[in-house]
């Protein structure tokens, strides 16, 4: 037997609909039972339009299915209330996307510390943490650079560190590679092996490319909306090697258990940040321009992205 615990992510008949009760209601989800386990490196793969960002946003808390049941870390967060799942989503996910959702105007040092700002992590720390980070996805020396003056696998690779600043247990991805170059792609690709195998983090890719789907270990296919396939790919490390993970863990990527316990998003609080002294360079960030790219809009509150 292979997993002899409950998976990290569960769904059960997830159902997505938009525009509910209007003419043009569509039901874009049609019942999603998945289940992922701790340590996994999963793929999502499926055609445009299959809806594969859609249940990405459902698991990533971002977005509420209209129907069915979602268990994170054996925590029904159907139930939850938003602010409690800004909390959770924040403290338990790291997100990486196409697009990279950057801040444009501040240094990768600065975008980096901006996850531990939200969750009340003192400068000290935070700055330390951010060096190590940019350090661990070689980018030490880059660290003053804005995104504009980065590449785009640089640029990723500052995503991937601000994605981990808060320790997550999860990383999920959405086209992660789609607006890089195969070999930078396969770079960033490394770096989520690494990740997975060496920080027992639980990853989920979302990819058009079969190529990096199949260095996965699982590969669901969505299809118009359901789940017509899972089946095993060539890599990732296994869910059932979670225990020696477990122990290594945070050789790299320690959890400060003291200052993610007081994540504690309230809605004042983050209406707008004023990234302070001597590390703000004077930059006033609004809620606006931290959701640059977020699309999803079915969670009231703090919905932000890292
Ligand atoms: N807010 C929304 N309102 C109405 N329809 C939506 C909304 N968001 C997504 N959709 C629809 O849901 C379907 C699935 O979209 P989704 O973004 O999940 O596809 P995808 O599989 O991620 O595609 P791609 O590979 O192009 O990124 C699409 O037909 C899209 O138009
Ligand atoms: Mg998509």
């Amino acid at each position: 037997m292979p997993y002899t615990t409950n998976p990290i992510i569960h769904t059960s008949n997830i159902v997505k609909s938009f525009n509910i009760g209007s003419e043009n209601e569509i039901e874009i989800l049609h019942g999603i039972d998945l289940d992922i386990y701790k340590g996994e490196f999963v793929s999502i793969v499926g055609a445009s339009g299959s809806g594969k960002s859609t249940l990405m946003n459902i698991i990533g808390i971002l977005d509420k299915p209209t129907s069915g049941t979602y268990i994170l870390d054996d925590r029904d967060v159907s139930e939850a209330r938003d602010k409690e799942l800004s909390a959770i989503r924040n403290q338990k996910i790291g997100f990486v996307f196409q697009t990279y959702n950057l801040i444009s105007r501040t240094t990768a040092l600065a975008n980096v510390e901006l996850p531990m700002m939200y969750a009340h992590i003192n400068k000290k720390k935070r700055r330390e943490r951010a060096e190590m980070l940019l350090e661990m996805v070689g980018m030490s020396d880059r660290m003053d650079y804005t995104p504009d003056k980065l590449s785009g696998g640089q640029t990723q690779r500052v995503a991937i560190a601000r994605a981990l600043a808060n320790s997550p247990s999860i990383i999920l991805a959405d086209e992660p590679t789609g607006a890089l170059d195969s070999v930078t792609g396969h770079l960033i690709m490394d770096l989520f092996h690494k990740l997975n195998e060496e920080n027992g983090i639980t990853i989920v890719l979302i990819t058009h490319s079969k190529e990096l789907a199949e260095e996965t270990s699982k590969i669901f296919t969505l299809k118009d909306g359901n789940i017509i396939s899972s089946r095993m790919g060539r890599g990732g490390s296994n869910a059932s090697t979670q225990t020696t993970q477990e122990n290594n863990e945070a050789q790299e990527i320690k959890l400060n258990k003291e200052s993610s316990q007081e994540i504690n998003l309230d809605e004042e609080s983050s209406q707008e940040i004023n990234l302070d002294e001597e590390s703000s360079q004077g930059i006033t960030l609004d809620k606006g321009s931290l959701q640059e790219n977020n699309t999803s809009s079915g969670l009231k509150g703090e919905n932000y992205v890292y």
